[in-house]
């Protein structure tokens, strides 16, 4: 394909209704910012963009369950995560959000246009509604079991487990997420887009790469599971699809008799890229319509699996009817990441928080951007665990990369006084050296290229890999005595590594690449410069002998691996906003677990026991250690995450119910014999499931 006069990238807008984890750095954000990055190295012009959604379900679903407002959590959240990127070294170059004013204007002209240009058909339908709640149930308000892979879980969106974009009627045994209850149909009216109209352009597109007779992509280049997707709509058939609802958080539909009714949130959603343009354009006294409308750009937009119908099928095809607007050129989506062994899980908060990270590890933002980059799921789902954290920083990071960078610099600072040597006549090994390391810098390109990611840091890596060997080979510390002129040779080819390095890992680990820099004394060099062997000069005087990265040691893994199992499922996701909540009261959350059997039941051995004894656990702001009497021999201690709730002093002498037969389990050194069970109050407070009346330690609950 001919190159492009500029890219355009974007990355999926995060729902503002929760903090970032790293499922979604991995996911999309990771990913893209190392492409960025090595793009804008390599002297291409590219417009990085993102921005928080703020609508559809997703949002007042949240300020149901927070008791506060859409708008609190937009506000909320918004803040939360351009702060969590901007500290992760993600730069945007703009975050923008879809609850501005421009984008409202935006996405309402691109109805507009759309209508104007026969893309809808107006309907009347049946459409789930639940008479508790007083509202039609569409997307993320209803949940049923998948018909595709039978996970009860699914929404009437799309299901999280398989990726299957749905309908709500596609549900088996739909159930509203506000009430609970079995929803009934009623009618109502709705602007949908007849998506079997495009049917045959969209197959032909994504699949050949030929766009009205042009060719537009090569369809070799998106990723299998892109195009399996995308092959499994496309072969059942595209059908019309709604593109408004009966909410009242949206962008208004821009037309008359539809009063109450909002844009669809997966419409307004994605021209929230081109909105997020044009503020950045006017911020800028810029043109934003080079960047959608121009057949010079290559978009290319990153998103995780669930998100792949809708950039790949939905969004071109409204693009398309809006007409002049460039189609994407790549959607390179991702898969899923795992933590410990379990999917992650915003409301069984189990997730690595990137803004808890960032606070708990500071200025380790590259020791986890490395540990991601090598898990990204590229191809199929990965996994995150702290103990690869651990490897990756100690066996990859420390011993390989930092021990190269150290071991060079003192030397020259033994040897040299901290000054540059001069290299000398080079010989076939160092020619050797050379070929390698220039070898694996062009692999790094030609993997981010090929969206790659994994291979391309391990290509990088490489470059350090060769620095070692050259230094082992040749140990230039025995050198020294014999033959101090070679020594300067190897040294100053080792310096030039380092410096190379310093190019090559700028996308993955931006922060050790300037510090790397620093040391070096050398500015930010184009990806052309990491061709030269000769970047750092004679004479040039280096900085101190740092030490890159420092070990992780078995005892920092512990403490996250404790925090994490001591997070769940006690507490509720990630703190709730502080201070009383405004707004209407906080709906419970639904009832979203499949049925079990009462032998599944039987097995729970319920006990009310009376706390004797309760202390703050050292060094954990949230976990109190409880003495609980359950009338055995001595009293069972218990680890319960209550301490942002209860002071221990409040708690001796109440009663509780305790799952006494669960597996104990250490917390930060503690080992807990049983859990409490706790209920959420109107007020998002923990409070204590009690029996009314004092009863005797030890009584069972049936
Ligand atoms: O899945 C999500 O988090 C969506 N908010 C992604 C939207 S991407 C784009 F279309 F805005
Ligand atoms: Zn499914």
């Amino acid at each position: 394909m001919k190159e492009p006069a500029r890219h355009t990238v974007t990355a999926a807008l995060p729902y503002a209704n929760g903090p970032l984890h790293i499922g979604h750095i991995a996911g999309a954000y990771l990913p893209s910012d190392i492409y960025v990055r090595s793009l804008r190295q390599r002297g291409k012009d590219v417009l990085f963009v993102c921005g928080s959604d703020e609508h559809g379900a997703a949002i007042t679903i949240r300020a149901l369950k927070e008791g506060t407002t859409p708008r609190a959590i937009v506000d909320k959240y918004h803040a939360l995560m351009g702060k969590a990127f901007q500290d992760f070294g993600i730069h945007f170059d703009i975050y923008h959000r879809t609850s501005s004013e421009l984008h409202k204007e935006t996405s309402q002209g691109f109805f507009l246009k759309l209508n104007e240009n026969g893309a809808f058909t107006q309907q009347e339908e049946q459409q789930y509604y639940d008479e508790e709640a007083k509202q039609f149930l569409a997307d993320r308000y209803i949940m049923g079991t998948c018909p595709t892979c039978a996970n009860p879980d699914a929404y009437g969106d799309q299901c999280e487990k398989c990726g299957s974009a749905l309908s709500p009627k596609d549900l088996i045994d739909p159930r509203s997420t506000l009430s609970g209850a079995k929803p009934v149909l009623r009618p109502t009216t709705h602007w949908y887009l007849p998506m079997e109209r495009s049917q045959q352009w969209v197959d032909e597109w994504i699949n050949t790469g030929m766009l009205d007779g042009v060719k537009h992509h090569d369809a070799g280049e998106w990723k299998p599971q892109v195009l399996g997707q995308c092959n499994s709509w496309l072969k059942d058939g595209l059908r019309p699809r709604a593109m408004t609802r009966d909410l009242d958080w949206g962008v208004p539909v821009p037309l008359p008799g539809a009063e109450g009714k909002v844009l669809y949130v997966w419409l307004d959603a994605p021209i929230g890229y081109i909105s997020a343009t044009k503020q950045w354009a006017k911020d800028k006294g810029e043109d934003w319509q080079k960047w959608w409308k121009n057949d010079d750009t290559r978009l290319v937009q990153f998103i995780g699996k669930d998100n792949i119908v809708f950039h790949c099928i939905i969004f071109p095809i409204l693009l398309k009817l809006h007409g002049g607007y460039v189609l994407p050129q790549n959607v390179p989506a991702n898969e899923f990441l795992n933590l410990e062994g379990r999917k992650i899980s915003t409301s069984r908060n189990w997730a690595v928080w990137l803004h808890e990270y960032i606070e708990r590890w500071p200025d380790r933002q590259d020791e986890l951007r490395y540990a991601l980059a090598t898990i990204i799921p590229e191809f199929r789902d990965s996994e995150f665990t702290w103990k690869d954290f651990q490897d990756k920083n100690n066996n990859e990071l420390v011993a390989i990369l930092g021990n190269f960078v150290q071991r060079v610099f003192v030397l020259c600072h033994k040897y040299y006084g901290g000054n540059a040597p001069a290299a000398g006549e080079r010989s076939d090994l160092d020619m050797d050296l050379w070929s390698a390391v220039h070898g694996n810098v062009e692999e790094v390109a030609r993997h981010i290229d090929h969206f790659r990611f994994r291979d391309a840091l391990s290509s990088a890596m490489n470059v350090a890999r060769a620095g070692n060997k050259y230094l082992s080979d040749n140990e230039p510390w025995k050198l020294e005595k014999t033959d101090p002129v070679r020594t300067r040779t190897i040294l100053a080819n080792s310096l030039n590594i380092a410096a190379t390095l310093s190019i090559v890992l700028e996308p993955f680990l931006p922060f050790t690449a300037q510090k790397l820099r620093r040391m070096l004394g050398i500015n930010a060099l184009p990806w052309d410069q990491a061709f030269r062997s000769d970047l750092v000069g004679e004479g040039q005087a280096l900085g101190k002998a740092e030490h890159l990265f420092k070990p992780i040691t078995d005892e920092e893994i512990a403490v996250e691996v404790e925090r994490l199992h001591a997070m769940e499922p006690q507490q509720a996701a990630p703190a709730p906003a502080p201070g009383p909540a405004p707004g209407p009261a906080p709906v419970p959350a639904p009832v979203a677990k499949p049925n079990i059997t009462f032998d599944d039941f039987a097995k729970l051995d319920l006990r009310v026991g009376t706390i004797t004894a309760a202390e703050r656990v050292p060094k954990a702001d949230k976990l109190l250690k409880l003495a609980v009497d359950l009338g055995e021999a001595s009293p069972r201690t218990v680890v319960s995450g209550i301490a942002m709730h209860y002071a221990p002093e409040e708690l001796v002498g109440q009663q509780v119910v305790l799952v006494a037969n669960l597996e104990p389990r250490k917390m930060r050194g503690v080992e807990s014999q049983g859990m409490v069970l706790m209920a959420e109050d109107s007020a998002g407070k923990l409070v204590f499931v009690q029996p009314k009346d004092i009863i005797a330690p030890g009584a069972e609950v049936r």
